[in-house]
């Protein structure tokens, strides 16, 4: 049976967004922001974000598949939903779940500029350093840990688990 360990309770998160809400409303104040989030497992951590600034912001997503069902980094991403939005003009925050190996944030920073917004930069909901491969540069992380395999509040493990409020790490 596989197990979930508590990582971060409902009030850990809260807190983590409206400070993370709070400093990107600052540092994007008189400028036009656009969320952009990493289907599908940042969603919910962009909903809240969203509700917790205080300045003007546009949403889009886009997706992107990887993982297929286990829990080591595929080196193969292939993007199956592109951005509809216009970003010229504007300031991009790409919103992921989770920054492992870091091969999907740098192929998704390419891919991003090549729409030639005025900026790009990165917000994580986690940032997972144990693995990293690459050295992206992560403005903005809610969670920082060494390593552990993340589920809840939008993150799964082969689909299952993005509806619990709470984030654990699941022990197979
Ligand atoms: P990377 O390319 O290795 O950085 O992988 C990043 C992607 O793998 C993230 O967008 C997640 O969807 C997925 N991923 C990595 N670690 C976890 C985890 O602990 N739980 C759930 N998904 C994960
Ligand atoms: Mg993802």
């Amino acid at each position: 049976m596989p197990e979930l360990v508590p990582v971060l309770s409902k009030e850990d998160i809260n807190r983590m967004i409206s400070a993370l809400a709070k400093e990107i409303s600052t540092d994007y104040e008189g400028r036009k922001l656009i969320l952009i989030g990493v289907l599908k497992g940042a969603f919910v951590f962009l909903a809240d974000i969203i509700r917790n600034l205080t300045i003007p912001v546009e949403v889009d997503f886009l997706r992107v598949s990887s993982y297929e069902s286990s829990t080591s980094s595929s080196e193969k991403i292939k993007l199956t939903k592109k951005v509809e939005n216009d970003l010229l003009g504007k300031d991009v925050l790409i919103v992921e779940d989770i920054i492992d190996t870091g091969f999907t944030i740098e192929y998704l920073i390419q891919y991003i500029k090549s729409l030639n917004p005025c900026s790009v930069s990165v917000c994580t909901l986690i940032d997972k350093v144990e693995r990293r491969r690459k050295g992206v540069k992560i403005n903005y992380a809610a969670y920082t840990a060494q390593k552990g395999f993340f589920v809840g509040y939008g993150l799964d493990y082969a689909e299952n688990y993005r509806n619990l409020p709470e984030i654990y790490d699941l022990k197979l």
